[in-house]
């Protein structure tokens, strides 16, 4: 019996699981990604983790048939190459190769939303629907879209950087990670949320959050539902943003159903109702019609499973 590994790499931490063929996962690992310690580090934590999630399970070294890992940043799919992940100090890293080298196994890379995308595709709330595009809602925004079952790549397999499509207007706009401005990204993710949020407190706007220092995007969401205009009224930009960015890849994709995952998706109601009322108002009738704006369902696991279907689908 084959199992593979399946590898979640984040700015803070990496999750390894162990998978089986029909994409259960039959054991995991978690450990710090080590970004402060530089990318040597980093690159031996993936090889490490990968070895001790097989060693505490019942497979043995033998059975694992490959290693899939999608990442957090720009990749280069068909090269193996993380061309550029701010959030874990890569530049330009051959990460296929030297796993491969390292671990004397089959090595596949992605982006980490692509990744998660083909998870819920597989076993998610993308299940027997073949075009959808995911969203990952976290540190950044990440996306991944799925056509006739399968990533799409692009040119140069960077296909589906939905969080750098520039929606918010230049008055607006602020810097992005990526050098650029106006991406959803800066509105719209965790990051962006508790950015707007520390502005309405230093600006002394009437909020329940008090602590600037403190800030969540679960204390934003917190005090949005409780009530709290301000809260409200940063959801409702990151959410219409969001409903906006839809509308527009909408237009080009048609996808079926817009999939939302990551931290933030947690939310809740609060924050899919204006993404709905936003993509209602925003898209062409026709490109609404059917068409579904619905939460992932894999939670945390949809990134390891996704990756280890790198190699197995
Ligand atoms: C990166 C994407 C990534 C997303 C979520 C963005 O900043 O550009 O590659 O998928 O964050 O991690
Ligand atoms: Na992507
Ligand atoms: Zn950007």
């Amino acid at each position: 019996e084959n199992v593979y590994v399946g590898m979640d790499l984040g700015g803070t931490t990496i999750k390894v699981g162990l998978c089986s063929e029909s994409g259960v996962l039959l054991h995991t690992y978690e450990g710090p990604t080590g970004v402060a310690e530089g990318p040597e580090t980093v690159i031996s934590n993936m090889a490490d983790y990968v070895r001790r999630v097989v060693e505490e399970s019942p497979y043995s070294w033998e059975q694992l048939a490959g290693v899939g890992a999608g990442v957090a940043g720009f990749t280069n799919v068909r090269d193996g190459i993380i061309v550029m992940a701010p959030n874990i100090g890569f530049k330009d890293v051959p990460i296929r190769a030297i796993l491969e080298e390292r671990l004397g196994k089959p090595v596949k890379i992605d982006n980490d939303a692509n990744v998660a995308a083909l998870g819920e595709a597989w076993s998610g709330a993308g299940a027997g629907i073949e075009n959808c595009v995911c969203y990952t809602l976290g540190t950044g925004v990440g996306g991944g879209i799925i056509i006739n079952g399968r990533i799409y790549q692009g040119f140069s397999g960077m296909a589906g950087e939905i969080g750098h499509i520039d929606v918010v207007p230049d008055l607006e706009a602020i810097q992005c990670g990526c050098g650029k401005v106006g991406c959803l990204e800066t509105v719209s993710s965790a990051t962006g949320i508790i950015r707007m949020a520390k502005e309405a407190v230093e600006r002394g706007e009437r909020t329940f959050i008090a602590d600037a220092s403190e800030i969540t995007a679960k204390t934003v969401f917190d005090a949005a539902k409780a009530g709290d205009e301000v809260a409200l009224r940063i959801v409702k930009r990151a959410a219409f943003y969001l409903g906006k960015s839809m509308a527009a890849v909408a237009a080009v994709l048609n996808p079926q159903s817009f999939i939302i995952g990551g931290g933030v998706s947690k939310a809740g109601d609060i924050l899919f109702d204006p993404i709905r009322e936003t993509f209602a108002q925003l898209a062409p009738e026709p490109l609404q019609k059917g068409v579904q704006i619905v939460p992932a369902t894999l939670g945390n696991d949809a990134g390891m499973i996704g990756a280890a279907g790198l190699l197995i689908r």
